[in-house]
């Protein structure tokens, strides 16, 4: 009946469009859920009046935890279940560097939690800056350091370990200490703590951030506060200023274009997990709160965009970012995103 081919119009719709959710100022602040994300997310697992589940996928530039970690935390909180195989920090697609290095300085995050991160994605020698302050805390004269920062770090002697690459991997808790060993590392002979090459500035070992945003929404009630895009025009800043050539390297995170192809391949096998298909759906929806990464970079990739207002953006009423203003629209919060796109495609 006419009735039933409509229906069926529908459940190809709903499995033709997906959702690419920013966390941070979209679905939770920190460790507390945004209430209306709760009700988006039922939404989409099948509370709806088709009874179907509509794709989402969690593509964030946070980072620092292992991706089981920081899913379970969120399934808590936001009340769903999120799968590692729906969900992609800043440094998830770094994973793929693994078969190009071995012995890797990562950077950030909380204590020594990237270390485990990096090992997970199978870098086989990964230290941490604590390490190396544990080997010789002289090498940054403001470092911090305490009792509990040696009893979680590993004993090595530095000067016979030769580092591959620079991976900083979430935000540095000691940018003093951070910053000197970036620095020596990029300054160094063939990736050797205290050493310093002949020709600084002619190949330095490879350096990778994570992602690139400037600012991020805090539990602060001022501004937005600096994250990792700020640390890193720093260090370009310092090695410019100390080599009289540009920086060599590698961002990843939105709005970086290989973030988001790593988004379609997980979009792809989320599809096949939970309807069979082996097909990206055509109609993505990305909802973010940073118009510098979620929305730039999804109007790039040929997403729809949808700004809300409970993060980084602060724009009144009717109004859209006016540098990379949302292609679908501005919404108050995600549910409000959610059910308007919804609307439209079903
Ligand atoms: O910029 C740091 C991070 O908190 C941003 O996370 O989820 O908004 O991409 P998200
Ligand atoms: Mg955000």
């Amino acid at each position: 009946s006419q009735v039933q081919d409509m229906a069926k119009e529908k459940v190809q719709a709903a499995k033709n469009m997906a959702f690419a959710f920013d966390i941070d100022g979209v679905l939770a602040h920190g460790n507390h859920a945004i209430p209306e994300a709760r009700e988006a997310l039922k939404m989409l697992n099948g509370d709806n009046e088709l009874g179907i589940k509509i794709p989402y996928i969690l593509l964030t530039n946070g980072g620092g935890k292992p991706e089981s970690e920081r899913c379970e935390q969120l399934s808590q909180i936001l009340e769903s279940p999120i799968s590692v195989d729906q969900f992609i920090q800043s440094h998830t697609p770094m994973q793929a560097l693994a078969q190009y290095y071995d012995t890797v300085l990562v950077l950030g995050g909380e204590g020594v939690k990237c270390r485990g991160v990096a090992q997970s994605y199978g870098f086989k020698a990964v230290y941490t800056p604590k390490d190396v302050l544990a080997w010789n805390q002289e090498i940054s004269p403001w470092r911090c350091f305490s009792e509990e920062d040696r009893a979680q770090s590993l004993p090595v002697d530095f000067s016979r370990v030769k580092f591959d690459a620079i991976l900083v991997f979430a935000d540095s808790r000691d940018y003093a200490t951070d910053f000197q060993l970036i620095i020596d590392l990029l300054l160094s002979e063939n990736g050797y703590l205290g050493t310093r090459s002949k020709n600084p500035g002619a190949g330095s070992i490879p350096c990778y951030f994570s992602q690139g945003d400037m600012v991020f929404p805090t539990a602060y009630k001022g501004p937005p506060r600096m994250t990792q895009g700020a640390f890193r025009i720093s260090i370009e800043a310092m090695y410019k200023a100390l080599t009289g050539v540009d920086l060599e390297r590698v961002v990843y995170g939105k709005p970086e274009l290989a973030t988001y192809k790593y988004a379609d391949e997980v979009l792809k096998s989320w599809m096949e997990e939970i309807h069979n298909e082996n097909k990206i759906p055509q109609n993505v929806y990305m909802v973010g709160d940073n118009p510098a990464s979620d929305i730039i970079g999804g109007n790039m990739y040929g997403w729809n965009t949808c700004l809300v207002r409970t993060g980084v953006f602060q724009g009144k009423e009717g109004e859209n970012d006016p540098n990379s203003p949302a292609n679908f629209g501005v919404f108050d919060h995600v549910l409000d995103a959610v059910k308007a796109a919804v609307r439209k495609e079903l």
